[in-house]
């Protein structure tokens, strides 16, 4: 596969690459080829992105949810989860919480929960930003007058994963909703200024490689500033329990194709990666990732933001939590970067 041995090609500096290759590589057992092309996907990364690691504190502020996407366990119709929703006063602790820590952004992230009104979390923002951190919010698809207003009080970015990009199977995993719903609110998110992330799962029941090659040809056209992507792990209380979960390798693929096709992008080592892999973040930094995004949602909460099961950072304690990923992120040669990680240089 000369896209993988030659150094001096088009993908070796980033850049487009096929469609028909990513599927090639995403079908691709022999291991040195394999091998070759995470090697490269780490030089892209070192070249456009250098070795700083940006540190992403999350917290998972509510685990309600209006939506009911067939693969996530806290879809409105799964009766059995217990869910919680913190008061302004605790989602603003450990905002303060990780200041101290040394972290430069907070990702506030929710199920689709309207009872918090827009007008609160705009206050919320302008709290956090006082702090001197940026704000990332994933809270789920909203009007363009409310993303606008978030913006206006000081959001710097927005996560909205599309998921898939095919239609089809977009519409039958997520009920009542359309891709092309999804991929407005993206392009208005990309208007209003925020920097832009959106992502996929791999390993989706009924996805295939020519649909996971569309999705990171899609990553390269929307010109998305943050990119995640994750292996579906099923869970059990969902239509798709039985449903065989995502494989290391395919994720860690995809990944390093990403990294190939977008060059200087913010990549997360997701933590769905670090769940069905011990080392599956660390992993995922040495093929292309240059972001992890610590659990600071406090332990009583934690356990019960349970998107899938058994997610990794459960366990990992409160206060040695940052002391592992700076552990790990100091065995693979890397820094944890000391800016603020906005992809087109601080601001
Ligand atoms: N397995 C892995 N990832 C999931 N997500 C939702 N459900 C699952 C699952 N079962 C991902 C979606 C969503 C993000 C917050 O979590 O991509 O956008
Ligand atoms: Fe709600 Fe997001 Fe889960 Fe869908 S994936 S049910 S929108 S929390």
């Amino acid at each position: 596969m000369p896209f993988a041995e030659d150094r001096s090609s088009e993908a070796e500096k980033g850049g487009p690459v096929t469609q028909k290759d990513i599927v090639r590589y995403l079908l691709e057992h022999d291991r040195s080829v394999v091998t070759s092309l995470f090697a490269r996907a780490d030089r892209v990364r070192s070249r456009f992105v250098g070795s700083g690691v940006h540190l992403r504190g999350l917290i998972e502020f509510s685990n309600y949810c209006c939506q009911d996407c067939l693969y996530c366990g806290l879809r409105r119709s799964n009766r059995r989860v217990k869910r919680y929703r913190m008061l302004y006063a605790q989602i603003f602790d450990v905002c303060r919480q990780a200041k101290a820590l040394g972290i430069k952004t907070i990702v506030l992230q929710s199920g689709e929960d309207r009872r918090y009104r827009v007008r609160d979390l705009c206050g919320l923002v302008t709290d956090i930003k006082k702090l001197g951190l940026a704000v990332t919010l994933s809270i789920g698809e909203l009007s363009y007058a409310q993303y606008r207003q978030l913006r206006l009080a000081g959001a710097d970015r927005y996560l909205l994963r599309f998921e898939t990009s095919d239609p089809k199977l977009y519409a039958s995993l997520r009920p009542g909703r359309t891709l092309a719903q999804r991929l407005r609110c993206l392009s208005w998110l990309h208007k209003l200024g925020y920097e832009t992330g959106s992502g996929m799962m791999t390993g989706l029941p009924g996805q295939t490689a020519g649909s996971i090659a569309d999705d990171i040809c899609l990553f390269g056209k929307l010109d998305l500033d943050m990119i995640g992507i994750g292996p579906f792990i099923p869970h059990p209380h969902t239509p798709l329990a039985k449903a065989r979960p995502g494989s290391l390798e395919l994720v860690l693929k995809a990944i390093a194709l990403t990294r190939i096709m977008t060059s200087d992008t913010n990549i997360p080592a997701t933590t769905a990666a670090g769940t069905i892999d011990p080392r599956g973040r660390e992993k995922a930094l040495r093929c292309g990732a240059n972001v992890l995004m610590p659990n600071m949602t406090p332990p009583p909460y934690r356990r019960l933001y349970e998107i899938y099961p058994d997610k990794v950072c459960i366990n990992e304690g409160e206060f040695s939590r940052g002391a592992y990923l700076a552990r790990m992120i100091r065995r693979i040669g890397r820094t944890i970067s000391s800016d603020y990680g906005y992809r087109k240089g601080d601001r």
